[in-house]
């Protein structure tokens, strides 16, 4: 059993995430065409793994679920690699119940309404794809209901009026926090570095421009707060 005064340390201390339950989402997704070719998109994965591997380091049991990147999972994190936003969504529900959930993945907005079995060759001239939607995992992980995580932080990269279109996203999809990032901006996509703004149902909140592992702590901290008090 632990008593009060260790359960305060716990709040306060290195590990205030013991025994949290976290998802964090990741890279982008890959939507086959053929068995060679496929439609996705820039994403690099690295805020997405910055932010599991921040929040293992204050001790949650992290479930990363991940697209295809080339980066190594970090030390304590549980990684469960997927392809596709069907598959993405999927490995979420397996993952559930958490106590909160971070959806940083560049999700496939579409995919290919079928895959051929064989490679398209170039003698038959250029394909006619049709496409249709994929499913909105984080407004589907948001949904009110028993498994439904008790924080729900969705990221939107913008190209313009950035703080509008993230509080419009965060009413839409029906999460809590949306940590918006103004893509444009030299260096964000791909790179180390990133420019975000955290907007909660209560206000906006400008963070420095930093590293996108500094980034990444200072979501974990914001995480353990809104936990422990
Ligand atoms: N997201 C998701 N599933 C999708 C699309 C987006 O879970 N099919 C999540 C992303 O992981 C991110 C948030 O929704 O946390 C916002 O992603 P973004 O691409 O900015 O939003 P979209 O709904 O795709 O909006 P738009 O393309 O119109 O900007």
């Amino acid at each position: 059993m632990v008593d009060q005064a260790q359960g305060e340390e716990a709040a306060k201390g290195p590990l205030r995430l013991k025994g949290r339950r976290v998802l964090v989402t990741a890279g982008p997704t890959f939507e086959p065409l053929d068995p060679v070719r496929g439609l996705t998109n820039r994403s690099s994965g690295k805020q997405g793994y910055a932010v599991a591997e921040a929040l293992a380091d204050l001790g949650a049991e992290v479930t990363l679920i991940s697209g295809p990147v080339g980066l190594p999972t970090p030390a304590a994190v549980r990684r469960v690699s997927v392809l596709t936003a069907e598959q993405m969504l999927e490995a979420c529900r397996a993952a559930l119940p958490v106590d909160v959930a971070v959806m940083t993945a560049a999700v496939a907005d579409w995919r290919p309404d079928a895959v051929a079995e064989t490679k398209l060759s170039r003698e038959a001239g250029p394909p006619e794809i049709r496409l249709v939607a994929n499913p909105d995992i984080l407004a589907v992980i948001s949904r009110p209901g028993p498994e439904r995580p008790g924080l729900v932080v969705g990221f939107a990269a913008e190209t313009d009026a950035v703080e509008v279109h993230a509080r419009d996203k965060l009413r839409r999809k029906g999460c809590d926090w949306m940590v918006a990032s103004d893509v444009t901006r030299p260096g964000v996509l791909g790179g180390e570095e990133n420019a975000v703004t955290l907007v909660t149902r209560a206000g906006e909140e400008d963070w420095p421009r930093a590293a996108k592992a500094e980034i990444g702590r200072r979501l974990a901290e914001r995480i353990a707060e809104a936990l422990t008090t």
